[in-house]
């Protein structure tokens, strides 16, 4: 076995572990910024944190407000790109790279050299192309993105967030601005406006930590949900999604995921973060005072003591 520590789940206190993660991050309610590009964001107060574990076997593990829906903005992209992949397979690599950008989440400046292709699916200009790719895939592609977060959550409760969606069109210039430049080069098929209709409903999508990180299961477990019981996608295809996550799921601050937490990781600016240790569990944080990078700040902190609390970094 490639993860030892899955064969002796239980010698985890996942209980303990957790209440022990939530007594440290207490003691730092406060710290980080609301993501206050986005008005309905920047109103969030910061003394609520949540945490949910799912193991394969479909136990769940939670402490704090871990039954608190906030929006999960970028988490969005790991769900989105599963359905780009599913639709198109591989074609989807001719127009979005696969390598880690260095740069911040909406950032333009790559594109322009790299002449309209996205270095990766989870910065802003790759999700765009990889909405474009769903859009085009099907009639109607909110209620096949809602469809599979209720069947990926288990929760047919799972909406979006309206009051979100039309503050951040209503602020989204620079997305905008990456989605017309892309179509400059040719790479939206669709019209601007849809791509981002889409994109922002995406991102408003109105979830909680036990919810997400249920989500998460079918890339905990080599591709087969435990939640619907569905084989969602090949292992391999899991495999490849976890590492795209671990190179790219925090943007800029990939690298230093990998230093303190070694985990496939997805970021979203409300505040979430969910995480995959593969073979054996998901998880999800939510704390919305974020870093400099974008990332909820306690919520990789908990992460980060999370994998050295139990040892199951992937490294
Ligand atoms: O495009 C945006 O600005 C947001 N709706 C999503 C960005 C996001 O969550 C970046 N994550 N850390």
């Amino acid at each position: 076995l490639r993860f030892p520590s899955a064969c002796d789940i239980d010698q985890h206190d996942f209980a303990a572990i957790l209440d022990a993660i939530h007594d440290e991050v207490r003691q730092r309610l406060g710290e980080g910024r609301q993501a206050d590009y986005i008005k309905a964001l920047a109103e969030v107060s910061l003394d609520g944190f949540g945490m949910a574990l799912v193991l394969r076997d479909g136990r769940v593990f939670e402490v704090g407000s871990a039954r608190h829906r906030f929006t999960i903005q970028s988490i969005s992209k790991v769900h989105t790109l599963t359905l780009a992949l599913d639709a198109v397979g591989d074609a989807l690599w001719e127009r979005v790279d696969r390598e880690p950008s260095g740069d911040a989440f909406n950032s333009l400046i790559q594109l322009e050299y790299e002449k309209g292709i996205p270095r990766n699916p989870f910065m802003n200009a790759g999700a765009l192309v990889v909405a474009d790719v769903v859009l085009s895939s099907c009639s109607d592609a909110r209620s096949r993105l809602l469809a599979f977060m209720r069947a990926r959550s288990g929760n047919p409760g799972v909406a979006c967030d309206e009051d979100v969606a039309r503050s951040e069109a209503e602020t989204g210039h620079r997305n905008l601005a990456l989605a017309h430049f892309i179509k400059s080069y040719g790479n939206l098929h669709n019209p601007v406006e849809d791509v981002l209709d889409f994109y922002y409903h995406q991102c408003a999508l109105s979830m909680d930590c036990v919810d997400l990180a249920r989500s998460m299961q079918y890339l905990a477990g080599n591709g087969h949900c435990s939640v619907s019981g569905e084989q969602v996608v090949s292992g391999e295809l899991a495999t490849r999604i976890n590492a795209m996550m671990m190179t790219a799921g925090t943007y800029d601050a990939a690298g230093d995921f990998a230093f303190y937490v070694g985990l496939p990781a997805k970021s979203g600016v409300g505040g979430g973060i969910v995480a995959v240790v593969p073979h054996v569990l998901s998880l999800c944080v939510w704390y919305p005072g974020l870093d400099d990078k974008g990332n909820s700040l306690l919520g990789r902190y908990a992460l980060h003591r999370f994998s050295r609390m139990t040892g199951l970094s992937v490294f």
